[in-house]
């Protein structure tokens, strides 16, 4: 048996996505007034994702199912005990990330969010998934909240927050990624600098796009 299968995480995730199915309409409201390419520049703005976060801030844009599925079965089958995530949002991908430490024996997940509210979603979640003792939520934005007082040495890295800045928060925590870290960067299609660092192998990766529109890379040793 394991965490991710079994209660309370197991019926929480279920009730999590069911919600994220009704609000669904929601998102899609809170962004039509843009048009597509109003849309795209805000995604690739490395100035302007505040104001776009803050027209999504009750809304829990998650990952996937099988994304989460598959950050699970990467974090649990690599054995990670350190884990960093940008983007907590109702702290969905936290959960998946979390129960993987769980029955890994135990470890670290640092994650961060801007948007207060959010926070408090997401530490509601992590208690009622009996995991919230694996993480520390920084408040704040990942610019700063990652710049400092890392984990000595990162196995697992989830890029989730503002697309622009995968580059930048990739540097900030680039030094700690042990060699065989694996990366998995969400939507990252909106990244394009992101993606062709982590394509060349001169730069120190390995990648592939995997399933839609997620990137998986590993740090060479
Ligand atoms: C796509 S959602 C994350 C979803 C979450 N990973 C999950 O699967 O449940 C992106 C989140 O990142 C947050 N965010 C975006 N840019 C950020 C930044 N620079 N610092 C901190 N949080 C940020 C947004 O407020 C939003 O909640």
């Amino acid at each position: 048996m394991t965490t991710l299968t079994t209660a309370p995480l197991a019926p929480l995730l279920e009730r999590l996505f069911e919600e994220v199915a009704t609000l669904s309409p929601r998102t899609s409201a809170a962004i039509a007034d843009l048009s597509s390419e109003e849309r795209t520049r805000l995604m690739r703005s490395k100035t302007e994702y505040i104001d776009l976060y803050a027209r999504l801030k009750d809304l829990p844009l998650p990952v996937s199912r099988e994304t989460g599925t598959l950050l699970y079965m990467l974090a649990r089958n690599s054995g990670a005990r350190t884990v960093v995530e940008f983007g907590t949002s109702f702290g969905i991908s936290t959960l998946y990330l979390a129960a993987a430490l769980r029955d890994n024996g135990g470890g670290r997940l640092v994650t961060t969010e801007f948007e207060p509210s959010k926070v408090a979603r997401a530490r509601e979640n992590l208690k009622a998934g009996g995991l919230d003792d694996l993480v520390e939520i920084r408040v704040g934005d990942a610019l700063q909240t990652l710049a400092a007082d890392l984990p000595d040495t990162i196995d697992l890295l989830l890029l989730d927050g503002a697309k622009a800045l995968y580059p930048e928060i990739l540097s900030l925590v680039e030094s700690r990624l042990r060699p065989g870290a694996l990366i998995v960067a969400d939507n990252a299609d909106h990244s394009p600098d992101y993606l062709a660092r982590v394509r060349s192998t001169a730069a120190g990766y390995l990648s592939t796009p995997f399933a839609e529109d997620v990137e998986l890379s590993m740090r060479l040793g």
